[in-house]
């Protein structure tokens, strides 16, 4: 067992035992960076995932020991979560003789006024260098996403990254990478249990050993990716005593795509998620094109968005349409839940203190079903649902409605069906006189709150407007037939 942490920075193992009272196991990866003489380059801008100033890259080898490289806010991340994995900070991007080429590129087109920002900027480029070649307008825009500019406008930093992404063979690993990867690999694998005065924070690294550890210390808080309850501790300065890291256990990180289903562990972030939905989900892929930012899916874990139950949980609308079922584990066995009836009220499941959820299951939708997923929201990006919604339909050939889904995000205290509005489409012609005629019903179901992301009658009209929506856009797919 463990009670230290080893990392890879500035080409070496580091290992940290937490015997020091500065570093504690909720000690983020950006205070850690900051309190060491040579790691000043990442900034606090907001500590909450939202500015990018914090941004790192992180280098984790994938099953062929090739290191695989993902910007993330290092504000979000506890200093256990790296454990195995190399820690690379503005610092380390150039070499004696010469700028990295994101550098160079953002010095050459003016990507920078007063600074604050650039580190961040420049390793969310590193990381679009490290994936991408020639990267198209769309997925420049997606890797700057999470990353706030304001003052030199984002002209300059689009054109630097469209200049210095452009470079050959972006799996063939350099000398230096062949090293760190080794490296990475001595690296110890057991589970850790790091005790300090204030902290048990348990890591471990099969299943069984997170379930027994959750049948013996119930009242652990779960860790996925940690983008929820890293806040408790840099925006509320919670003293979290108990924390069971899931984050390195393998048998969670696993997708399985069958005919029937896709089964997608709960510990698979969010934009790995995304690629895995994009043939037979494509609701759910529109969902992930406008959750958060980058660096917040490359943390972001399923099962942490569906654990943490919020009203706003944009996973959770759109899931429910596709009939999801949530798969919950505890050392006894192992049950299975439908989505729509896991969550129970605000921010409450119908999980046990002592069950882990593992797995998310999918069926896979019969040929007549339409799913769709909307959010209306402040930003298009990088901003949480005022209110979203999930609708599916299934129509025979005569255009009946034979089942319809309608589930909506913000408008209550947790993310809810409008069974009123369900019940009256059951055998209805989905044509433009039904959907009006049921628009109002909506209201029956809801009884929204006001609050800074908008009011509770402007949430009333967005829900009802979106079903409208929701018909106009799937015409096409309902052979016309409603037009
Ligand atoms: C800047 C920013 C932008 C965001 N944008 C969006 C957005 O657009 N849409 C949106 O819906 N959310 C958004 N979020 C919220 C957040 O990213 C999600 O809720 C996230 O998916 C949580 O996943 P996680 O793995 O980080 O969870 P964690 O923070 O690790 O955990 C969240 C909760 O789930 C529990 N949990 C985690 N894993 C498990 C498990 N295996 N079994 C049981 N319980 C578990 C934890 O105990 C905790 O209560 C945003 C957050 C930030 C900081
Ligand atoms: S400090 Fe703003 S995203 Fe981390
Ligand atoms: S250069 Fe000032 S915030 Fe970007």
């Amino acid at each position: 067992m463990r009670s230290s942490i080893s990392f890879v920075l500035d080409g070496k193992v580091v290992t940290e035992d937490f015997s020091k009272p500065s570093v504690t196991p909720t000690t983020t990866v950006l205070n850690y960076l900051r309190s060491l003489p040579t790691h000043k380059g990442a900034k606090e801008g907001c500590a909450e995932g939202d500015c990018g100033a914090c941004t790192v890259v992180l280098g984790e080898l994938d099953a062929g020991n090739t290191i695989r490289y993902k910007a993330v806010d290092s504000c979000l991340v506890f200093l256990p979560m790296i454990h195995g994995k190399q820690l690379i900070t503005v610092e380390n991007l150039k070499t004696e003789a010469a700028l990295h080429p994101v550098q160079q590129a953002m010095v050459d087109t003016g990507g920078s006024q007063c600074g604050y920002c650039t580190p961040g900027i420049v390793m969310s480029l590193f990381a679009l260098y490290k994936n991408h070649d020639h990267p198209d307008r769309n997925v420049i825009d997606d890797a700057l996403t999470g990353n706030l500019c304001r003052c030199t406008g984002y002209k300059p930093i689009v054109e630097a990254a469209a200049r210095s992404c452009i470079h050959q063979g972006i799996d063939s690993s350099s000398n230096d990478e062949i090293r760190i990867a080794g490296l990475l690999q001595s690296i110890p694998r057991h589970s850790a249990l790091i005790q300090t005065s204030n902290h048990t924070y348990f890591q471990p690294r099969t299943l069984l050993e997170a379930l027994t550890l959750k049948h013996q210390h119930p009242k652990a808080i779960i860790i996925g990716g940690s983008t929820d309850v890293a806040l408790r501790v840099t925006k509320n300065h919670e003293q979290l005593r108990q924390l069971l890291d899931v984050s390195l256990v393998d048998e969670l990180h696993t997708i399985r795509n069958h005919s029937e289903s896709l089964s997608i562990g709960s510990g698979v972030v969010l934009n790995e998620v995304w690629s895995a939905v994009e043939a037979d989900f494509p609701a759910l892929a529109d969902m992930f094109a406008v959750f958060g930012s980058l660096q917040i899916r490359n943390l972001a874990t399923l099962g942490g968005n569906i654990g943490s139950a919020s009203p706003i949980g944009d996973t959770l609308s759109a899931l429910i349409p596709y009939n999801a079922r949530v798969v919950l584990e505890r050392v006894s066995g192992r049950r299975e839940v439908e989505l729509d009836q896991f969550v129970t009220g605000y921010r409450k499941t119908v999980r046990k203190p002592d069950e882990l959820i593992v797995e998310i299951i999918l069926p896979k939708p019969k040929q007549r079903s339409v799913v769709k997923w909307y959010k209306v929201s402040k930003r298009k990006d990088l901003d949480i649902s005022t209110v979203s919604a999930g609708f599916r339909i299934d129509i025979n050939d005569t255009n009946q409605i034979q089942n319809a889904m309608l589930v909506y995000g913000g408008m209550a205290e947790r993310v809810k069906r409008s069974s009123s509005a369900e019940a009256f489409l059951q055998g209805k012609p989905w044509t433009r006189e039904t959907i009006e005629a049921t628009m109002p019903l909506i209201d029956n179901d809801f009884n929204p709150i006001s609050d800074a992301r908008g009011s509770k009658e402007f949430r009333r009209i967005v829900a009802r407007n979106l079903l409208l929506k929701f018909w106009d856009d799937t015409r096409k797919e309902t052979n016309g037939a409603a037009a």
